[in-house]
């Protein structure tokens, strides 16, 4: 199984957005048996919750299911992924931080930022999600993830041969 977890601060808004969309992605192209998905944020504010009602709302008018709570990036969780995806680069900084090098022989996550798949293949200038959590800006961060899910899954599979 090839597993990707998907950062961002609250886990409320865009790594849930993220894990719905690309988890949906995956199940259209038959490779949920191959491909598992997961999402946490770095801060701890919003431990237990559901998404936010605007993530919600943005993934129900694309047709998304979404039922994850939100929980705090813990340190196995690096151990435990392949790919460790920040939705900006505080996410990624904080993330990079929590992992310190790779010590021989132990298990070590690519950790990126979950745009630059797609910003690699041209497909998008950005290479963050921005919060919209107080902007609003919720059918802007769908379109980005939408992207972003699309150009992860071509490198998976290209990488993994599947
Ligand atoms: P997220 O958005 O990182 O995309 O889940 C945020 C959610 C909550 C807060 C900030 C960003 N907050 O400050 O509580």
């Amino acid at each position: 199984m090839i597993r990707v977890l998907m950062v961002c601060l609250g886990n409320i808004c865009r790594s849930p957005m993220a894990e719905g969309v690309f988890a949906h992605l995956v199940q259209a192209a038959g490779l949920s048996d191959k491909i598992s998905v997961d999402s946490a944020g770095t801060g701890s504010w919003h431990v237990g919750e559901t998404a936010d009602r605007r993530t919600l709302a943005v993934l129900k008018k694309h047709k998304i299911p979404y039922d994850g709570r939100a929980r705090q990036l813990q340190r196995i969780d690096l151990d435990r992924f392949d790919y460790v995806l920040a939705m900006d680069a505080d996410n990624l900084q904080g993330i990079r931080y929590m992992a310190g090098s790779p010590k021989e022989g132990q298990a070590f996550p690519e950790i990126a930022l979950f745009l630059s798949y797609a910003n690699a293949a041209q497909l998008l200038t950005e290479t963050e999600v921005p919060d919209p959590y107080y902007n609003n800006k919720f059918d802007e961060v769908y379109a980005l993830v939408s992207v972003g899910s699309q150009a992860l899954l071509d490198h998976i599979r290209k990488t993994h041969d599947i």
